[in-house]
């Protein structure tokens, strides 16, 4: 009796077990399974497109505004767009945020190509990698990126100059305030601008020099040209900060009579045009230029062609016209 109890007791425990034992089995049968199904939809969505893009200054309004176009268009077309640059315009650390675009294996980058001659042979390395590169907003035009986005910046000087000529009466000496020296799109719109006041007898420049794109460097420098050549009646600035350092300057100075053209659409300085206090300014399309390099660059990883060049619209804007003009 003593024994059948023993077995009877032997028996259940031994179901017991073997019950516990199947449920185990069982659950890590379910867990590995549910791991494997998390593994493979991991695997299945990857991650979205990552494009840097690269400006010379991080917090400049206009590229802003460039930035704001780029992740619209990201937004649109399902990928990311990482905006970076410098704190202060500094071109070795440009170049070093694109050496780090290159290393870390991005899916596209665009830049802006401050120097031909030492973006070049860095854009072309990012090319062999088989990482697709559109320069924005300044070229490099004999580098082997894929596509520029931007203005035609030979033709933007060109239009500053005709914007003074049909602004200005008589004998004028005029003062240059550019962004920089070692920038290629500051040099083009230079370049632009002399070749339409050469052609005109009547007007000559007496002076430039650069702002290093900075608002107080601009007037720093102008209040330098005046007190030099007091004879200079009409200031044109060439980057975005320009026109609103001049015209700081020139309040310093009291010299009301100093003509100011300027480049580009930002607040202040729509604001002094719609004033009477900056005659002029060219404006660019920045937001356009965000949103289109980053279409062309989606287009061209979808295998579709793209084109070399891609001029965004220019034009003058002045107190006629101004009030149609949004600000930043
Ligand atoms: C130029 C940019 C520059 C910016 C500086 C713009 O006019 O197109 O290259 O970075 O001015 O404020």
């Amino acid at each position: 009796m003593t024994n059948k109890k023993w077995t009877i007791s032997l028996a259940v425990l031994f179901f017991l077990f073997l019950y516990v034992l199947i449920q185990f089995v069982v659950s890590t049968q379910k867990i590995e399974k549910t791991v494997e199904q998390l593994r493979q939809t991991v695997h299945s969505s990857p991650a979205l497109p990552h494009f840097v893009l690269i400006s010379q200054e991080l917090d400049n309004l206009y590229w802003r505004e460039i930035e704001r176009g780029a992740k619209e268009a990201a937004k649109h077309y399902h990928v990311n767009v990482e905006y970076i640059g410098p704190l202060r315009t500094n071109m070795d650390e440009q170049m070093k945020l694109l050496e780090k675009a290159i290393a870390s294996r991005v899916d596209g980058i665009i830049v802006q190509s401050l120097n031909d001659v030492r973006f070049t042979p860095l854009i072309n390395k990012a090319m062999a990698q088989g990482i697709p590169v559109i320069t924005i907003d300044t070229d490099a035009p004999l580098s082997r990126r894929l596509s520029y986005v931007g203005t035609n910046n030979l033709e933007a000087g060109k239009l500053l100059g005709q914007a003074v000529i049909s602004r200005v009466n008589g004998k004028k000496k005029i003062g240059v305030i550019i962004g920089s020296d070692m920038s290629a799109n500051q040099n083009l719109r230079l370049e632009g601008f002399r070749s339409v006041i050469a052609q005109n007898p009547l007007l000559s420049i007496a002076a430039i020099a650069s702002s290093n794109i900075s608002r107080i460097q601009a007037s720093i420098q102008t209040e330098k040209m005046l007190r030099a050549h007091p004879d200079i009646s009409v200031m044109v600035g060439t980057s975005a900060l320009d026109a609103i350092g001049i015209l700081m300057a020139t309040k310093n100075l009291k010299r009301k009579d100093v003509q100011i053209f300027g480049f580009d659409n930002v607040t202040e300085t729509l604001q002094a045009i719609r004033q009477g206090q900056i005659v002029a300014t060219i404006i660019q399309q920045p937001y356009d230029m965000g949103y289109s390099a980053v279409e062309l660059m989606v287009k061209h990883l979808s295998g579709q062609h793209i084109e070399k060049e891609h001029f965004t619209a220019i034009k003058i804007v002045d107190k006629t016209n101004v009030q149609q003009e949004g600000t930043e």
